[in-house]
């Protein structure tokens, strides 16, 4: 066993979170050695759950398993080291995570060499790690989201110590550079440019499991971009949970729009940006947009509710007139715009008349499409505590009614571009048809083609001869 190898058996701390302990620091990640190869001849199969900042760390997780001599399988039952990715944001996600985890004691029983890990949001909750503790001996390792880069000492911790290993940062989070990467996909890419978030919405657990905001350097990112563009990758997504706060935090200032036009300026076909956060979007940044022919013209605008009293008790720090006044800039400067959006209901106290002012702010704005959410009490965030609920079969009315103003826009956010000719992006050949294949437009929309010469990163022109509700 190598000296540096002790289970450090550290718990979270919801409180810690909220707290900054230091601030953040930037470490390079200490490559394993070539001798250091537990992973040589073995498998490895991870199950990510969540938004794209956890498909991210999994590229990273990829990245360094692979360093570590471990291969990908695609069948769990073949993996000698399992991991499942998990996400906190809503209790379906973790629910869905806990019944994996109960659903592979199974598998571990048959094979008792095999290492099973948990790790991403949810270890980062006091009550998810006693579960796990109490309930779930199988787990091997568990990890949080801030220190991923430790994995290859939790392995061999694991493997030599036979214990089970845990270690969960909840104030320390810092920035880890250079950790290597398996991509998903080798045309388009995501790229960090912010962990964390400080809004702390009243709802939301983020702030929590991800720690507070914490931007990367301009450089490192830049230097990520011209490595990725020089790998043939077509696309990049900045990404961050509040992408226009860039910078806020970094000693010397630095913009999101700014940040924006240098990554246009490498020159790389398609730049996109997620999340976007209304208090924090100004003018700026949508002139750097409009100017640039290779950032994408489709804004994810996340507005939660269409009523500035629930907007207040969510701490959105915006009113409905705000958001519908910046949209209205959006649409005066990018008249071609594709705007979508993030929306709650059933918050705590969300009346019938709050709700008719979130569906008619759907309209009032001309969103194009929204991701939908039955609000989740989270542990540990001010909303949880709130007595004031709405009952449960008036979320799911109110879901299914606002699902039906959403779709209607998908449905005539795709008509518009009837009978135009768009560049798509290939992902990659249909499952259910080889000549057929799927990629996105600018706007994001996503087209299905018969093209049977055409390949994964080929960017394509395609005329729009049908619009349906999810699909060109
Ligand atoms: N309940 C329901 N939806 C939530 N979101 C965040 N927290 C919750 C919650 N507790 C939604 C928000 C956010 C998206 C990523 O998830 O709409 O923008
Ligand atoms: Fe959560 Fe609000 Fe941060 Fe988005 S901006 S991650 S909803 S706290």
């Amino acid at each position: 066993m190598s000296e540096r190898v002790k289970n450090p058996f550290k718990k979270p701390s919801m409180s810690g979170a909220r707290k900054r302990i230091r601030t953040a620091e930037r470490i390079l990640f200490d490559m394993p050695s070539s001798s250091q190869r537990p992973g040589a001849g073995l498998n490895y199969h991870i199950k990510t759950f969540g938004c794209q900042a956890n498909e991210a760390d999994s590229e990273a997780i990829k990245g360094i398993l692979e360093t570590l001599g471990y291969r990908e399988t695609c069948n769990e039952a073949d993996a000698d080291f399992l991991l499942l990715n998990t996400c906190a944001v809503r209790k379906s996600a973790e629910d869905r995570a806990f019944g994996e985890i109960g659903r592979l004691k199974g598998l571990k029983r048959t094979r008792a060499d095999m290492l099973f890990a948990v790790a991403g949001c949810m270890p980062q909750e006091e009550n998810v790690v006693e579960t796990l503790l109490q309930r779930h001996p199988h787990v091997d390792i568990v990890f949080g989201t801030h220190n991923i880069h430790k994995l290859p000492d939790y392995i061999e911790t694991a493997i030599y110590s036979r214990e089970r290993v845990l270690e969960v940062y909840s104030g320390e989070g810092d920035i880890i550079e250079n950790m290597p990467r398996k991509r998903a996909f080798a045309h388009k890419a995501f790229v960090n440019i912010i962990h964390g978030c400080d809004e702390f919405c009243a709802y939301c657990i983020v702030p929590y499991t991800r720690g507070r905001k914490r931007s990367r350097s301009e450089e490192d990112i830049l230097t990520d971009i011209e490595t990725l563009k020089a790998d043939g990758v077509k696309e990049v997504t900045l990404l961050g949970q509040n992408v226009n706060a860039y910078g806020r935090d970094l000693e010397h200032g630095a913009r999101f729009d700014t940040l924006l036009e240098s990554v246009a300026k490498t020159g790389i076909d398609r730049v996109r940006f997620m999340t976007s956060h209304p208090n924090d979007f100004d003018e700026r940044t949508l002139e750097v947009i409009a100017k640039h022919r290779n950032i994408m013209p489709h804004i994810h605008l996340p507005v939660q509710s269409g009523s500035t009293r629930i907007l207040k008790d969510m701490n959105r720090k915006y009113t409905r007139e705000d958001y519908i006044a910046l949209v209205d800039s959006i649409h005066r400067i990018m008249p071609d715009v594709s705007l979508t959006s993030d929306i709650i209901v059933g918050y705590p106290s969300e009346s019938d008349a709050d709700f008719e002012a979130t569906l008619s702010l759907v309209e009032r704005c001309k969103l194009e499409g929204a991701f939908t959410f039955v609000y989740s009490p989270r542990e540990g965030t001010p909303a949880a505590t709130r007595e004031d609920r709405v009952d449960d079969a008036v979320k799911k009315a109110r879901l299914r009614i606002l699902n039906e103003h959403v779709n209607a826009a998908y449905k005539s956010g795709h008509e518009r571009f009837l009978g135009k000719t768009l560049d798509v992006l290939v992902d990659g050949v249909s499952r259910k048809d080889a000549a057929v294949v799927s990629g996105y437009t600018p706007h994001h929309k996503l087209v299905n083609v018969e093209a049977p010469a055409a390949k994964a990163g080929d960017i394509i022109r395609v005329k729009i001869t049908e619009a349906k509700t999810w699909t060109l």
